[in-house]
């Protein structure tokens, strides 16, 4: 039989070539029975590239910071663990060089010996916790779509792609998903869907911080296929933006709990939407298939890509493309021609399906299946993801973002 109270008991592995300190941290840990404390007798400069840390919830390092080469050890094995264990430094002596050096390593926490047995305690019950909940937080895969002009489809093309990503699992369960409608003033995303909008900016905006995982719960609005909205009420009126910090608080929280998150971003470029795009992974410009609509796609992009340097690169998306539209005489090698490499997809023209889909709140889908809207949209959103086992993995090499900052 296995030895259940200690698969279950929580495994600290200690490094340490300081007798002192190994007779610390075994009275400190030894009689705790829900700990399964591992000593390893040696200093980091020589046990710490070949230390296991398997199973380990934290790796404690008692390291002689005075010797540069147990720090570069220390380095490596922190490079090596990542996020996970977490690894707490102990050093002898310290000082702003040791702090600055340990800061750079991204040492969970550190401490200097002699210390308090409940500091080291403490010390690694928070790095555990933190790491748990930082492992528990999903790194949302994010996709923005934003209007070249008004009425060019963007708020139709974000609800579909929201449901197709829903769906995207296959037999799967279905992947947790989160439509936000940024468009505080004119947003229709609730309309579309058939939904009560619950999200109360004003009440968030005297103390984003109170803006946590509960808040944000009063705040979705369920979708019966499982898709979470994030939508306010509209407030035609009212001509007031909203401050910086509760955006960004808003857009934090949901690109952490969700697995998917798409935007329905406004035509007004506010403080706030440079941090949205460049937190996106996928960044959808949305426009009509006219002249002028095709121009300030353009126009857009080459903004967008000069103000954003290191955002995700901006792609133009043609809707209500009709092959016999005649009136503009646009083709697609027209559009082509105009755009460039911008140019990712041509959504096609149903007039009566997308009105009769609003008209019921229900996606397109539902008022027929195997529409050539949703049809040319998967293959732009979907398809690109599986591989060829069918699998899906994340498109792009997923931007660790903080919208906070
Ligand atoms: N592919 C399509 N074929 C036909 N009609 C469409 C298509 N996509 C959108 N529409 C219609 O275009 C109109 C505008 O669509 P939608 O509200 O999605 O645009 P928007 O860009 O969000 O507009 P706004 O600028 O008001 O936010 C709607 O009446 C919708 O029915
Ligand atoms: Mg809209």
């Amino acid at each position: 039989m296995h030895n259940g109270s200690k698969s279950s008991a929580t495994r600290v592995v200690i490094l340490t070539a300081d007798p002192a300190f190994e007779q610390f941290a075994r009275e400190t840990f030894g009689a705790a029975k829900a700990i399964d404390l591992a000593m390893i007798f040696g200093s980091v400069a020589e046990a710490g590239d070949t230390l296991s840390a398997e199973d380990a919830k934290v790796v404690i390092v008692d390291c002689d910071a005075a010797r540069p080469d147990e720090l570069g050890a220390l380095a490596r094995l922190t490079t090596r663990l990542g996020a996970r264990p977490p690894v707490i430094a102990v050093t002898q002596v310290f000082d702003a060089d040791v702090a600055r050096a340990l800061m750079q390593m991204r040492v969970a926490d550190f401490l200097v010996k002699p210390m308090q047995a409940i500091d080291l305690v403490r010390a690694c019950a928070r790095a555990a916790k933190n790491a748990d909940t930082a492992a528990a937080s999903t790194d949302a895969q994010i996709y923005t779509f934003l209007p070249a002009v008004g009425g060019a489809g963007v708020t139709t093309l974000a609800v579909q792609t929201a449901m197709l990503l829903l769906n995207s699992g296959g037999t799967r369960a279905k992947p947790s998903t989160c439509l936000v409608d940024l468009d505080f003033q004119h947003g229709a995303v609730a309309d579309y869907l058939d939904l009560e909008p619950r999200l109360n900016l004003a009440e968030i905006e005297p103390s984003p911080d109170r803006l946590d995982r509960q808040l944000l719960e009063v705040m979705l609005s369920h979708h019966s296929s499982g898709l979470a909205v994030v939508a306010a009420p509209n407030r035609p009126a009212e001509m007031r933006s909203f401050d910086h910090d509760v955006v960004t608080r808003l857009l934090d929280l949901v690109s952490s709990h969700f697995e998917y998150v798409v935007f329905d971003m406004p035509r007004t470029w506010f403080a706030w939407t440079d941090a949205v795009l460049l937190g996106s992974n996928k960044l959808y410009i949305v426009s009509e298939t006219t002249v002028p609509g095709l121009r300030h796609a353009k126009q857009l992009v080459a903004a967008i890509t000069e103000r954003l340097e290191d955002g995700p690169k901006p792609e133009v998306i043609v809707n209500r493309f009709s092959q016999k539209m005649f009136s503009s005489g646009l083709r697609l090698a027209d559009i082509q021609q105009t755009l460039g490499d911008a140019f990712v997809s041509a959504i096609p023209n149903d007039y009566a399906l997308v009105r009769e889909a609003i008209d019921r709140g229900v996606p397109l889908d539902e008022v027929k299946p195997g529409n050539a809207i949703t049809t040319q949209l998967k293959k732009l959103v979907v398809d690109p993801m599986r591989t060829v086992e069918g699998k899906s993995v994340p498109l792009l090499k997923k931007l660790k973002l903080s919208f906070a900052s």
